[in-house]
C-alpha cells in the first residue's frame, strides 16, 4: 500500500543521508547497499564532484538548484526483469511531476522530458540483490552545460519550487512503483513514452523507424524498413526532426 505524505516525510527523514559535497551519490548508495542498507535508503548531495551519467557522461547539477540523489531499491519483479528499473524510476519521476501539474514524457530508456527537453536523467546500477537508482532532476534555475537540450521545473512552471517537497514526492512514488507488477509498469510507461508519434533513429543497426512497443524486459521495439529492431537498455534512440 502506498504511503501518505506524512508517512513519507517521517520515513524519508529516517532513511536519508545528506551530504554537502560528495563524488557521486550513486557511489555512496552502492557502498551503503553493500553494507546492507535497507530499501529506500537515499543519499542526497548538494554538490557532486564526479556526478555520472549514462555511457560515461558527466552529470552536472548547480548547487542549490537541482536535486541529485540515489536510492537503494529491492524491486518486486524477477531478477531477469531488473532492466525495468530505469523505466520504473522514469515513471516514478513522471507520476510525481504529474501530481505537481506538469506533463512529462519518458524518453526511453532513462530520461524524463518536459516540453521536449530533458528535465531528469537516471542512472541505474545493480549489485547483488539490490539496485541503486541515481536521479538527477533539474528543479530550479536554468543554466545547463552545452549538449542535450535541458530544462528545469522552474522554467516550465514559471516559479521556483521547494526541493525538499519534490524529493519526498519522487522518493515516495519510486518506492510505490517498484512494488507494482511489470505489466502495470509497462502499460504506464507506454502511455507516457516520448516520440511515439514520429520517426526515430536508433544507434543499433543504424536504422530509422517508428516506435511500436516495449518488450518483456523493457526493450524498445522499433519497426524499420529493414524489419523489427529490438533495442536493449544499452541502446540509444534519437528523434528524427521532420
Ligand atoms: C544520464 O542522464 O545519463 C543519467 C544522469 C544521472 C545523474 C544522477 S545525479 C544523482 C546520481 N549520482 C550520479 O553520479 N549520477 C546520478
Amino acid at each position: 500500500m502506498s504511503m501518505t505524505p506524512e508517512e513519507g516525510r517521517r520515513l524519508l527523514a529516517q532513511r536519508m543521508v545528506w551530504k554537502e559535497v560528495t563524488a557521486s551519490t550513486n557511489d555512496d548508495a552502492r557502498e551503503l547497499a553493500m553494507a546492507g542498507a535497507e530499501a529506500g535508503t537515499v543519499v542526497v548531495a548538494e554538490t557532486q564532484s564526479a556526478g555520472r551519467g549514462r555511457k560515461g557522461a558527466a552529470w552536472f547539477c548547480a548547487p542549490g538548484e537541482g536535486l541529485a540523489f540515489s536510492v537503494v531499491l529491492v524491486p518486486g519483479w524477477p531478477r531477469e526483469q531488473w532492466a525495468w528499473t530505469a523505466l520504473g524510476a522514469g515513471l516514478a519521476v513522471s507520476e510525481a511531476l504529474e501530481q505537481m501539474g506538469f506533463a512529462p514524457e519518458i524518453k526511453w530508456p532513462n530520461d524524463v522530458l518536459l516540453e521536449g527537453r530533458k528535465v531528469c536523467g537516471i542512472l541505474v546500477e545493480s549489485l547483488g540483490e539490490r539496485i541503486v537508482a541515481g536521479i538527477g532532476l533539474n528543479v530550479n534555475g536554468g543554466q545547463f552545460p552545452e549538449g542535450v537540450p535541458a530544462v528545469s521545473l522552474e522554467q516550465v512552471g514559471g516559479r521556483p519550487l521547494q526541493r525538499e517537497g519534490v524529493l519526498e514526492l519522487v522518493w515516495r512514488t519510486l518506492l510505490d512503483v517498484v512494488g507494482r507488477g511489470v505489466e502495470d509498469l509497462s502499460a504506464a510507461v507506454w502511455e507516457r513514452l516520448a516520440w511515439r508519434d514520429g520517426e526515430v533513429e536508433v544507434d543499433q543497426e543504424g536504422g530509422r523507424g517508428r516506435i511500436v512497443g516495449l518488450g518483456p524486459h523493457g526493450e524498445l521495439l522499433v519497426e524499420s524498413a529493414g524489419g523489427r529492431v529490438v533495442l536493449t537498455d544499452a541502446g540509444s534512440v534519437r528523434r528524427v526532426v521532420p
